[in-house]
């Protein structure tokens, strides 16, 4: 299994944070943002990671991260030129995924949870977490039949069909390669991750497992700030502890 970080994008949200440097760059408490999307890549077992970057900060990302020694894992980069969307991911790292499955997870999302066991007892198709939220319409909304199977996936719907957001880890076996080559842009210009899902859905191999514990899109200041706050309050408790 190899593992992707995205962090590129233009966080425009963010700004004038994001204005000098990288949003996945910005102190979340006492680390930076890409350091929690790495340990849960690290903390499910994987070992070959590739951080895929915008141009303008790819310097300060090696700066931080370099080859991968102090983490104990290897790093490969890459860039992408302009943030033409998250399945893009697998296009710029075709040759790092070679023939492997791989986990994407994006370089602003930070989870309590631990998806060990959902990453090592990965075989094929896909899988996808999803949490619920109060504000659906921020995301990819899935939608439930009566037997709660998952029937479709709405990227960022004006009226959500569920509370249930997808989250930003994505686990898939190699097809990902093939399948995103079938997609086409959408309206605002990117290849979509929630297209990416619905065609693993449509060949009814989607997996859709629920993330226990917290989950933070750390892409708005309410969101960043809400996420800061929470791993004070843990680390503060821990140091306690201790
Ligand atoms: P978003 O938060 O959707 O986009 P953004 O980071 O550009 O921010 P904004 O909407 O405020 O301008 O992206 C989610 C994550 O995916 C984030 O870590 C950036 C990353 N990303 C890329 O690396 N490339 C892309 O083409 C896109 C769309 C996102």
């Amino acid at each position: 299994m190899k593992g992707i970080i995205l962090a590129g994008g233009s966080g425009t949200r963010l700004r004038p944070l994001t204005k000098v440097t990288s949003k996945q760059l910005l102190p979340v408490y006492d680390q930076p943002m890409i350091y929690y999307p790495l340990k849960t890549l690290l903390d499910g077992g994987i070992r070959d990671i590739l951080i895929i970057v915008a141009p303008d900060h790819a310097g300060d990302f090696l700066k931080l991260l370099g080859s991968g020694k102090e983490f104990g894992c290897k790093f490969t980069y890459e860039i992408q030129d302009k943030p033409e969307g998250i399945a893009q991911a697998f296009i710029v790292g075709q040759n790092f995924i070679g023939k492997d499955s791989v986990t994407l997870i994006l370089g602003d999302n930070i989870y309590e949870d631990t998806f060990k066991d959902a990453i090592t007892s990965f075989k094929n198709g896909g899988r996808i977490f999803i949490k619920d939220v109060n504000d659906p319409q921020r995301f990819g909304v899935v939608e439930f039949d009566k037997n709660n199977q998952a029937i479709s996936i709405e990227e960022k719907p004006k009226v959500p069909k569920s509370k249930y957001a997808v989250t930003g880890m994505y686990i898939y076996d190699n097809t990902v390669l093939e399948k995103v080559k079938s997609l086409k842009p959408s309206g605002r210009g990117e290849l979509e991750i929630t297209d990416l899902n619905n065609l693993y859905l449509e060949e009814k191999n989607l997996d859709v497992a629920f993330v226990d514990g917290q989950w933070f899109d750390t892409g708005t200041f309410e969101s960043l700030h809400e996420a800061i706050v929470f791993i004070r309050n843990r680390e503060l408790a821990k140091k306690k502890k201790e």
